[in-house]
């Protein structure tokens, strides 16, 4: 595992020492990137020791162990999900994040978050959450023995918060979005001696998601598809894969200069950063009355906006958003033609390619990775209620 050299604002560039736990950077508010000394690990002969050296039967996400911090992790298997190949497309592929510890593709993230607040011996986690972290964060927390205090809209799916209680988390339900849930961890932490693993406002939680980069890569043969389309709430996965291709090529286990378009998929009830890209801004500005049954999504005020706007523009790629009576199709698509169960915000993805191949953004040949970040069977409450399904 290669040292941390230290952490580097995405805004301004100061640096950091890792050697303490840290929030976001001191001089700008901006989030900070892990940044690591690489020196022992280039070249394709290193690439090729990923598969060899795994210890344990299921490392995960932890094969990749030599580009994450050298620290004793907190793992309940996440990561290594199943890539599925369409059987209708047979340029697509789908990332099966649901097939991970707690369901979704939060596990990566706050698997790496709670290692680290373990390694710097942190007692108390707090998060808001539109659903999925928290029980991410509440597993893993009850893997380390470290307490996890979260905050969550009251109409998460149901399976959030059974699953946050049943983990022994602290769990408030809170009459608003996640933007309100995150202003009262703000406004509390100090008093209550809470360590803030927000997204985006502590550096290793990016760090966990960027193992979904290295893995669509290596599992592709080591070749970038041409778009990845990623459901966007706060962006987490969509800077972390980014950052995993830039420092594949820094560690000269892929060739530069040909990355995947990213393509931000939003539901038209919560759609800022699709806004903001449309208006060429550089930050998002607030989206009033969020309303989707894509609940990973209703982020209305993504702290890490200006990054993904950049790496929209610089990667070529493009943001959209559909209506959520188109989601809710491509969804029950996707179960009854090929089989596969997504979660709302996965079937935002299969929508929004549907409609990029109908406008010519891309072709039937292009290779497309989609991410279904979270499975279809998290949600049953939400998606019996749009698609009208009861009991009786
Ligand atoms: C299933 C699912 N997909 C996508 C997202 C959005 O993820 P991010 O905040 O990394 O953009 C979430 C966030 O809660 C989620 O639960
Ligand atoms: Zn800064």
């Amino acid at each position: 595992m290669p040292k941390i050299k230290e952490l580097e604002c995405s805004r301004c560039k100061a640096t950091v020492s890792a050697e303490t736990p840290q929030t976001v950077c001191l001089k700008c508010a901006g989030s900070f990137y892990v940044r690591y000394d690489f020196s022992g690990f280039r070249g394709l002969e290193h690439r090729g020791r990923i598969s060899e050296e795994t210890p344990g039967a299921s490392p995960g996400m932890w094969r990749y162990r030599s580009v994450l911090p050298e620290v004793q992790p907190v793992t309940l298997g996440e990561g290594w999900t199943p890539m599925l190949r369409s059987k209708r497309y047979p340029n697509v592929v789908v990332k099966e994040e649901g097939a991970n510890p707690t369901g979704s593709f939060k596990a990566r993230g706050l698997a790496l978050a709670v290692t680290m607040a373990k390694h710097y011996e942190l007692e108390k986690l707090a998060v808001p959450s539109a659903g999925n972290a928290a029980g991410a964060l509440a597993a893993y927390a009850a893997a380390a023995g470290i307490e996890a205090n979260i905050f969550m809209p009251k109409d998460v799916p149901f399976a959030n918060y059974v699953e946050a209680k049943m983990y022994g988390a602290k769990v408030t339900l809170v009459d608003g979005l996640i933007s309100d849930c995150g202003r009262i961890v703000a406004e509390r932490k100090e008093k209550e001696g809470w360590f803030d693993i927000s997204t985006l406002k502590e550096p290793f939680r990016i760090e966990g998601k960027k193992t979904m980069g290295y893995e669509l890569v290596e599992q592709l043969g080591w070749e970038y598809p041409d778009a990845v389309f990623y459901p966007t709430g706060g962006g987490v996965g969509l800077i972390g894969m980014w950052k995993a291709f830039a420092e594949m090529e820094e560690l000269g286990w892929v060739k530069p200069g040909k990355r995947p378009k990213m393509i931000a998929v939003q539901s038209s009830g919560c759609a800022p950063i699709v806004r903001a890209f449309e208006e060429h801004a550089s930050a998002s500005k607030m989206w009033e009355n969020a309303a989707t049954f894509a609940a990973g999504l209703r982020v209305p005020k993504p702290y890490g906006d200006y990054i993904m706007l950049e790496i929209l523009k610089e990667s070529a790629g493009v943001a959209l958003a559909l209506p959520d009576s188109l989601i809710l199709a491509s969804l029950q698509d996707w179960a009854k033609n090929e089989g596969i169960f997504l979660s709302p915000e996965g079937a935002t993805a299969t929508a929004a390619y549907d409609h990029l191949l109908k406008t010519g953004f891309l072709k039937p040949a292009d290779r497309v990775v989609l991410f279904n970040t979270g499975a279809g069977l998290k949600y049953t409450d939400v998606t019996a209620e749009a698609a009208g399904i009861l009991r009786n």
